[in-house]
């Protein structure tokens, strides 16, 4: 492997299977507005969530080689399905750089927040399924109590934009019944694509529960990390992301407006 020395002007690489890392572009980009970005959306292949471990695992590494070709100086894994199956192939597959994935950063977040020591967490089935949150937020604290609901077809509502339509608001009252009586006091968003849905999460879950947005979480780490290791950029200019998908670019631009706001720099098609 080539070593190339990364300087603090280096990019930051972010993946995700699709739009959803999009809230971790946003989060980065609020606090760390010089910070060059690299993203890459697997639009071919979403969702990640509902597959296998071994094929989110084989994903997970093409994902990571496919950045590594922009020598970034860090790596955000902007899902939470590959945070909690794949964060070691990650790690394997970049080398020596920095790897951060939004499960433990979310998970910290949360266990800080929590008064009662009653989490509730929503991701994907595979997250869900994994564990992942559970035994992070006990390795930090054994006595928080943890209940976790898998949402899958949160993911296709958040690509589609379906931010706050009837059938999505039905869907949410469906899943998140789960947390009744619970009396979790908060909500981990346990998968990048849910901050997409917050509004309509909020409203369908008790006033009184604390929401956790693990892509915030993640953002507030990587400050963190680059300033400790001298790698924060200085530069006084704001960055526009350079942005990668495999498929669809038409429709992540349009997703991308509808997210961020903003009209959508430019987006390159690639194979995976
Ligand atoms: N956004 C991803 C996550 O955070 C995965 C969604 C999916 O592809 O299923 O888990």
């Amino acid at each position: 492997m080539h070593h190339h020395k990364t300087t603090p002007d280096s990019p930051i690489g972010i993946f995700d299977s699709g739009v959803g890392g999009l809230t971790v572009v946003r989060a980065i980009q609020a606090i760390l507005p010089a910070e060059r970005i690299i993203y890459f959306g697997d639009t071919a292949r979403v969702p990640y969530g509902s597959k296998s471990q071994v094929t989110i695992r084989k994903y997970a590494q093409d994902d990571t080689a496919i950045l590594m070709r922009y020598h970034p100086k860090m790596i955000i894994v902007a899902c939470n399905t590959v945070s909690a199956l794949a964060l070691d192939i990650v790690r394997k597959t970049s080398g020596s750089i920095p790897v951060i994935g939004v499960l433990e950063a979310g998970a910290e977040l949360a266990v800080s927040m929590s008064k009662g020591k009653r989490i509730g967490v929503i991701g994907t089935q595979a997250t869900v399924c994994s564990n992942a949150y559970a035994c992070a937020i006990n390795e930090l604290d054994p006595d928080i109590e943890v209940h976790s609901k898998a949402c899958p077809l949160f993911v296709p509502l958040a690509e589609e934009g379906f931010t706050d339509h009837p059938a999505a608001r039905l869907i949410a009252e469906e899943y998140l019944r789960e947390f009744d009586g619970r009396h979790i006091d908060t909500l981990v968003l346990g998968c990048t694509h849910y901050p997409i849905l917050r509004g309509m999460i909020e409203k369908t879950i008790d006033p009184g529960i604390r929401i956790i947005d693990s892509a915030e979480a993640v953002a507030r780490r990587a400050k963190e990390l680059l300033k400790d290791s001298g790698m924060l950029n200085e530069s006084t200019a704001t960055a526009t992301p350079h942005l990668l998908v495999s498929d669809l670019p038409q429709k992540f631009i349009m997703l991308y407006r509808l997210f961020m706001g903003a009209e959508m720099p430019d987006v390159e098609l690639i194979d995976v």
